[in-house]
C-alpha cells in the first residue's frame, strides 16, 4: 500500500466498521497498550492498562477521526475544512488537511491552549483564529459557519469523525482478548464532548448486534472529567436527562476545559446502559496521576492523566471493585503541554562545566 491509502493499517484494519475501505492516512491507530504493574498494584485491581492514544501521528486520538472525516470532505469535493479546538483537533485537522490537500481553518480560545498544539496547527499550514471567548463560544461560532455553507465542519459533531473514533474501543477489545482472554470489565477515559464514549458505545452496541459481543461483557464506560469543568458528571449525578451548560469553566488539563459536552445525548446512554459512571478529579489529582504514569515511562498531557486520576479515586471509594481488568485511556502525548510537564516535573540543577564540581553537588 502507498503511504495516501494505506489498507490494512491501524484504524483501516477495521475498514469492515467504517464507512470507507481506505481514507487521507498518516498510519494512525495501532496505539501501544501498555502495562503499568507498579500503578496496577497501587490502585489494587485484577488488571490495568494504559491505552495511550499520545502515540498517533500527531499525537493524540483525533487522528483517527481525521482520516475518516477529511475523507469524507475530499469526497465531498468541500473547498475549506474548519474546527472548534482546545488544540488537539486543531493540531489533528491541519496535518490530515494538508494532506489531504485541502485548506484549513482554526478557532481556539484565545491564552488557552497548550504551546504544542497551536505550534502543530501553524506548521501543518492551518490559519488561526485566536478568538476571545472559550471553547464552546468557538463552536458555536464554527457551526454558524458550516450552517452558512462557509466551512466543511470536522468537530466531534461530525459523525464520521466518531466512525474512526470506534476503532479505539475495537483494539481495546482485541488486546484485552489477546492477553487476558477476556475483554476489560470498564473503560475509563477522559470527558470533553463526550466524543469517544458516544464512539465506543457505538463500537460496542455494533458489535453486539453482530453477534460478536455479548450484552452483559459490554465494559463499563466510565468517565472522567476536572472538578472546574463537570456538566456531564453533575448530570449522571443528579440522574438528569440533559446536561446544563457550564459558562464558566476552569482546569489545568485545557483539552477538557468544554462546558457544553455537545456529544451529551449519545454519550449518556452509553455511560447508563454499560453500568459506568462519571467523577470529577481536582487539578492536583491530575497533576498526580500525570506524575504517576511518568514514573512508569508513559509520558501523557493532563487531560489524558484524568482517566487514571478518576480510576484511583472511584477505586478508593469501592466503585471499583479489586477483581475488575480496566483499560484507561491516555488520549495525548506529554509534549503536547510542555508546560505542564515542566510544573509537574522538578527543576533542573545548574552546575559549573566541572566534572570535579558535579561529583560534589551530586553529594548533596
Ligand atoms: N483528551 C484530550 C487530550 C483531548 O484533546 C480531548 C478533546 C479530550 C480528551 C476529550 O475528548 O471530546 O471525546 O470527550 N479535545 C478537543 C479538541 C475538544 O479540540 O482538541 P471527547
Amino acid at each position: 500500500p502507498t503511504f495516501d491509502d494505506f489498507e490494512g493499517h491501524g484504524v483501516w484494519r477495521y475498514a469492515a466498521a467504517l464507512p470507507f475501505e481506505a481514507g487521507v492516512s498518516i498510519q494512525e491507530g495501532a496505539t501501544p497498550l501498555y502495562e503499568v504493574p507498579r500503578l496496577e498494584d497501587e490502585i489494587g485491581i485484577e488488571a490495568l492498562r494504559i491505552k495511550h492514544e499520545g502515540m498517533n501521528p500527531t499525537g493524540s486520538f483525533k487522528d483517527r477521526g481525521m482520516t475518516v472525516g477529511v475523507q469524507v470532505a475530499k469526497e465531498l469535493g468541500v473547498g475549506r475544512l474548519a474546527c472548534a479546538s482546545t488544540g488537539n483537533t486543531s493540531a489533528a485537522l491541519a496535518a490530515y488537511g494538508t494532506r489531504g490537500d485541502m485548506e484549513t481553518l482554526v478557532l481556539l480560545p484565545a491564552g488557552k491552549v497548550a504551546a504544542g498544539k497551536i505550534a502543530q496547527a501553524s506548521l501543518h499550514d492551518a490559519r488561526i483564529l485566536e478568538v476571545d471567548g472559550n471553547f464552546d463560544a468557538c463552536l458555536d461560532i464554527v457551526q454558524e459557519l458550516a450552517a452558512k455553507g462557509e466551512v466543511y465542519l470536522l468537530n466531534s459533531l461530525n459523525p464520521f469523525r466518531l466512525e474512526g473514533q470506534k476503532t479505539i474501543g475495537l483494539e481495546i477489545l482485541e488486546g484485552f482478548l489477546t492477553d487476558y482472554d477476556t475483554v476489560p470489565d470498564r473503560i475509563v477515559l477522559p470527558v470533553g464532548n463526550a466524543g469517544n464514549t458516544s464512539a465506543l458505545y457505538k463500537a460496542f452496541r455494533e458489535l453486539v448486534q453482530a453477534g460478536e459481543l455479548d450484552e452483559d461483557d459490554v465494559p463499563k464506560l466510565t468517565g472522567v472529567q476536572a472538578d472546574g469543568a463537570a456538566p456531564m458528571v453533575e448530570a449522571i449525578e443528579n440522574d438528569a436527562d440533559e446536561v446544563r451548560r457550564w459558562d464558566d469553566v476552569e482546569t489545568r488539563a485545557t483539552a477538557i476545559r468544554i462546558g457544553n459536552p455537545v456529544n451529551a445525548p449519545k454519550a449518556i446512554p452509553g455511560i447508563r446502559e454499560t453500568g459506568g459512571t462519571a467523577v470529577a478529579v481536582s487539578d492536583e489529582e491530575i497533576t498526580d496521576a500525570q506524575r504517576a504514569l511518568a514514573r512508569e515511562g508513559i509520558g501523557v498531557e493532563p487531560a489524558s492523566a484524568a482517566s487514571v486520576a478518576g480510576l484511583r479515586k472511584l477505586r478508593a471509594s469501592g466503585v471499583v471493585d479489586d477483581d475488575e481488568r480496566v483499560a484507561c485511556l491516555t488520549t495525548g502525548h506529554l509534549l503536547k503541554d510542555p508546560d505542564a510537564a515542566a510544573a509537574a516535573g522538578g527543576d533542573p540543577e545548574p552546575v559549573p562545566a566541572d566534572t570535579d564540581d558535579i561529583l560534589e553537588h551530586l553529594q548533596q
